[in-house]
């Protein structure tokens, strides 16, 4: 049974009867003291906030949050946007194209991850070439590495998608080659090294079998630490790996979001941790404002409320 109607192409008053990921289900009491589900439906191109009004409980029963369901309903306008008043919902046993539901990177995984190996090939210093090709193996055979390609780099603040993380991480670390040029100072193998580990921890911080969330790992530890212990660990295992390096590398880690109130245990204190906090911010921002302008509703200048930036974002640039 294939998918024939995606989220961004459901449009008001529209009878929808289709496969959609379950990404969210709370069973709530309506203020007549009625049972009511309120469901989030997705697909790759968005999601669909949903209410179930009637034989809530029943219907409750037989799905959960990451199942693929069939959902059956009528799409009606609610403060501006398009709400499905699911009238009927099954789960389907069969399995299902992923890709249909997930949101995947538009550059494609393979060539995103033939760039990271060539800065991985690029870093000259014995000691960081062979804990990124012990982390990055090309091919990809390692569980880690397999993950790694997959991952998303955020729940929802920016790259929320599969692939996420890679394109991400290629894309500060290219930046980063630029400016290991730009500033003399700059140890580039370190910058980059930096750059290319900086996320690591997310393989294991979020999880994305089906709708992305955080594993308890990851609310627990959070991604700076694991991917700090993670290097850490891996530094062990290299035989006279530098001591020096191994911490240099891992300030970089714990500090890139470069403040503690955005849970950095540490500030940036070296020339390299300072670039790479200032990068991976600027793509971070970049990538979730070009998101922003994907998801724009048809004729609107000013995006949706973006909780990022804790501002509207202007889509009018281009006019007239
Ligand atoms: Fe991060
Ligand atoms: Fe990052």
């Amino acid at each position: 049974m294939p998918k024939v109607k995606f989220v961004k192409d459901i449009k008001e008053g529209e009878q929808v009867k289709d496969l959609f990921l379950v990404s969210g289900k709370t069973v709530l009491s309506s203020n007549a003291g009625k049972a009511y589900i309120n469901l989030a439906l997705r697909d790759r191109t968005g999601q669909l906030e949903c209410r179930v009004w009637d034989r809530a409980e029943e219907i409750a029963k037989r799905f959960d949050r990451d199942d693929i369901v069939e959902a059956t309903g009528s799409a009606i306008q609610y403060q501006g946007r398009i709400q499905l008043k699911v009238h009927d919902v099954r789960k389907v046993e069969e399995e299902a194209e992923l890709a249909d539901f997930l949101p995947v990177t538009r550059r494609g995984i393979e060539p995103l991850w033939e760039e990271l190996q060539a800065q991985v090939k690029g870093v000259k210093d014995p000691d960081l070439s062979r804990l990124l090709t012990t982390i990055f193996p090309d091919p990809p055979d390692t569980e880690e590495a397999r993950r790694f390609r997959q991952a998303p780099a955020g729940k929802s603040m920016h790259h929320d998608y599969i692939g996420g993380l890679l394109e991400h991480t290629v894309s500060v670390a290219a930046i980063c080659r630029f400016l290991s040029g730009h500033y003399e100072e700059v140890d580039g193998d370190m910058l980059i090294a930096g750059a290319l580990l900086h996320d690591i921890g997310k393989v294991r911080e979020l999880s994305y079998e089906g709708a992305f969330d955080y594993t308890d790992e990851g609310r627990l530890l959070g991604h700076l630490t694991m991917g700090a212990e993670w290097v850490s660990g891996e530094c062990a295992r290299i035989e006279g790996f530098s001591p020096h390096k191994a911490i240099l590398l891992k300030h970089m880690i714990l500090s890139h979001h470069g403040e503690l109130e955005y849970g950095s245990p540490k500030r940036p204190k070296t020339l390299e941790a300072i670039l790479l906090h200032f990068v991976e911010n600027m793509d971070s921002k970049a990538n979730a404002f070009l998101e922003a302008m994907g998801n724009l509703r048809e004729g609107a200048v000013w995006t949706d409320y973006q909780r990022m930036f804790e501002r509207y974002l202007y889509a009018g640039k281009k006019r007239e």
